[in-house]
């Protein structure tokens, strides 16, 4: 959601003549888009803020000074704070107020003073947003929904990003149809509990109804150009019969899940304040893979949360052997002030969480590698959305997620290909394009039909 954020800050300041620079040499104005989800996220900031003061130091005299903003989760949960820990910043705004960059710009060229703006706003953010600018590659990021109201006891979200709010229809479906006019053939629909969506639909005799993540999936499809469809991040509790149905009905919608369970110990995850038991979760992706017997799944772990013993843990490894994950993401509990977690008294030492995430890391990378290897000699459409770190090289995204590295020239940047697996990486794969795919959507509805 931060690359969606900072694409959309892009959109607020073009007007203003801004454009985007590579490096932040030379550049007018720094953000750092923030993120406050874990202690080591929120201390970078400070770390890039000391090398971002160096820059500027050396631009004071001279004809174009630098600016530096803090944007994102941590500008929200520190506010004034970053002010007294960095003197030197000139703008610090939330999530919430991005659209008002403008604004803020003006205010401080006209008073020379730093401007904090960390309020939750009433109105309608993505009412007061521009369009959006550019679609880099063929893949754009869709902001649905926002905020949590589920308060895991571990997590800031709630905090920073404020309750849940869903975007209405219209403009959901209007911005979908300007990024596929831009150039986007797969759009991922973003949220915090994504699958928390129920969005007002305005019908034209006045009435409403409200919408679903599946409802939404479905008409999505229906646009003329949407070829590939991604959601993240759901919430187990919030999978519903429409969005299991969705992956049973819609070809557009990628055969990929990401859907965090954070442990397998129903102790943990009581505490945790999560609505879900490991037995739910087993199920919800039992109910999901009847649907899409072809799906692959990604989750995020916690380990180390407090009160986890050892037989805890044991519980989490069993339900990842039990579920099998193509990928997933894994982290020690990082506690955050000002949520339940941090002030519970039997924190796990640190050398206990590290010896527990090695131990369930090294099961999750022996289960991403069987997967990526069990794509060898598959033929899997590809969409290259950016050029590799080699000249001659694309890279693209698999259906269920891996990044697939081929040797093909910049002007295959956007297409989407049939690529034959060759080689497995543990975190991608590589391959040889076979034919390419114009219509995909329609070749996937003819199958779908015959
Ligand atoms: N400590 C460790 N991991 C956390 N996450 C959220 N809060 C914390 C925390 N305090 C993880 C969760 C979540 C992901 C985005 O980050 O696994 O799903
Ligand atoms: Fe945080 Fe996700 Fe829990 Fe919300 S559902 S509080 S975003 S971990």
């Amino acid at each position: 959601m931060n690359v969606y954020d900072a694409s959309r800050m892009a959109d607020v300041l073009a007007p203003l003549g801004y454009v985007s620079a590579d490096e932040m040499t030379g550049a007018d104005l720094v953000i750092l888009n923030t993120c406050h989800i874990r202690e080591k996220a929120a201390e970078k900031v400070y770390s890039e803020l000391g090398r971002l003061k160096l820059e500027k130091d050396a631009r004071k005299s001279s004809e174009s000074p630098m600016r530096i903003a803090v944007g994102g989760c941590v500008a929200q949960a520190e506010g004034q704070e970053i002010l007294r820990r960095a003197p030197y910043v000139d703008l610090v705004f939330g999530p919430q107020t991005y659209h008002r960059l403008a604004l803020m710009l003006n205010e401080f060229e006209s008073h020379g003073k730093p401007v904090v703006d960390t309020e939750f706003p009433a109105d309608d953010k993505f009412d007061q947003l521009p369009d959006a600018g550019k679609v880099e590659g063929a893949s754009a990021f869709l902001t649905v929904q926002e905020g949590c109201d589920k308060f895991c006891t571990f997590c800031v979200v709630p905090y920073t990003r404020g309750s849940e709010f869903s975007r209405p229809v219209d403009p959901v479906m209007r911005e979908a149809r300007l990024l596929v006019g831009k150039g986007a053939r797969e759009i991922s629909l973003l949220g915090q509990n994504v699958n928390a969506y129920h969005g007002i639909n305005e019908q034209a005799d006045g009435t409403q109804t409200e919408w679903t993540l599946g409802r939404l999936i479905r008409e999505l499809a229906e646009i003329d150009g949407v070829e590939r469809i991604r959601y993240t991040t759901s919430y187990p509790a919030e999978v519903d019969e429409d969005l299991i149905e969705a992956h049973r009905d819609v070809p557009e919608l990628m055969p990929y899940l990401h859907l965090p369970v954070q442990s397998g110990a129903d102790k943990v995850l009581k505490a945790m304040n999560r609505r879900h038991t490991s037995g739910d979760y087993k199920d919800i992706v039992a109910r999901l893979r009847i649907a899409q017997p072809d799906l692959a799944l990604s989750s995020d772990f916690i380990v180390g949360f407090p009160g986890e013993s050892d037989a805890d843990f044991e519980e989490t490894m069993a339900l990842v052997r039990d579920v099998e994950f193509v990928q997933a993401y894994s982290f020690k509990y990082s506690p955050r002030p000002g949520t339940p977690a941090a002030d519970m008294t039997d924190q796990v030492p640190e050398h206990i969480k590290s010896l527990r995430l090695q131990k369930l890391q090294a099961e999750l990378s022996r289960q991403q590698i069987a997967f990526n290897q069990s794509c060898i000699g598959r033929s899997l459409p590809v969409l290259f959305d950016r050029r590799g770190s080699r000249s001659g090289q694309l890279v693209g995204r698999s259906p269920y997620m891996q990044s697939v590295h081929v040797d093909l020239p910049d002007s295959y940047l956007g297409e989407m290909m049939t690529v034959k697996i060759d080689e497995a990486k543990p975190s991608s794969l590589t391959g040889v394009v076979v034919e390419k795919i114009d219509r995909v959507s329609q070749m996937l509805r003819q199958e779908a039909v015959t």
